[in-house]
């Protein structure tokens, strides 16, 4: 459903963040016959330009809550948390087709019906959001853009956050988690400085462990597996 323009409507001028690689190896009959099939079904409708998309109106039910991951990968964790949360609507964002391609397949395999699907730069659809109308969003293991040049692809800098803090509700939490100690410390200088994010942690073991509800993906287990281990920031959008 299309509602009123969000005060901050998609900006022309924002930074498009469409820069990882779109596909990958030719996908299985299978997949490529649940991308074709499903896919359709689940992909969400940008809206207009100066329209904005209400997110309560774009799962089969009526959802307690709205999350949104951008860049989810395999879909592993999205998918689990679906499963986990049946009362919560999932926006799940990805470019690249073999990761939408596996996530479907986690939907239809274990029957998930609270997950809808972004396929493309994630930004799109959050500039297409209203103020304030996301519980929790999640920004996991973010490709880091380790040279120097690249380093304004990084999804999360200071105009990654406040596009991601109009959409996020006072007291909403943004996960973050990065294998990359470079982006790490990327990340952290541009939250301590956000006025919108308070960072949450008390002790190493707030960001070191990863929290029971936060299922580790295949990436962050190969990482773990080749001695780069995980940092897990969990932070709380400030009150307006
Ligand atoms: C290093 S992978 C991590 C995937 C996943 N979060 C995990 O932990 O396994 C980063 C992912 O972000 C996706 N990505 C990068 N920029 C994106 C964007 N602007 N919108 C949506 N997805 C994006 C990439 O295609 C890639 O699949």
């Amino acid at each position: 459903m299309i509602c009123a323009p969000p005060s901050t409507a998609a900006d022309p001028a924002r930074r498009s963040h469409s820069y990882g690689r779109k596909r990958g190896r030719k996908l299985r009959v299978g997949r490529l016959k649940l991308f074709q099939s499903r896919l359709p079904e689940l992909a969400i409708a940008l809206p207009g330009a100066g329209r904005s998309l209400d997110p309560r109106s774009i799962f089969p039910f009526a959802p307690s809550s709205v999350w949104l991951e951008i860049g989810f990968g395999a879909g592993e964790h999205i998918a689990w948390q679906a499963a986990a949360n049946p009362g919560v609507g999932l926006i799940a964002c990805e470019v690249y087709e073999n990761g939408i391609a596996s996530l479907l397949a986690h939907i239809e395999r274990e029957g998930l019906v609270n997950i809808r699907i972004q396929h493309g730069d994630g930004f799109e659809v959050i500039d297409a959001l209203p103020e304030a109308s996301i519980d929790r969003a999640f920004a996991l293991f973010a490709d880091p853009w380790p040279k120097a040049r690249h380093h304004k692809r990084r999804l999360i800098d200071e105009e990654g956050l406040v596009r991601l803090s109009r959409i996020l509700r006072d007291g909403a939490e943004l996960r973050l988690a990065t294998d990359h100690v470079g982006y790490l410390r990327w990340m952290l200088e541009h939250i301590l400085r956000s006025p919108h994010f308070e960072w949450t942690a008390r002790t190493p073991a707030d960001f070191r462990e990863r929290p029971a509800d936060w299922p580790a993906t295949r990436f962050e287990s190969k990482a773990a597996g080749q001695g780069r281990p995980a940092t897990y920031l969990r932070l709380t959008r400030r009150p307006r």
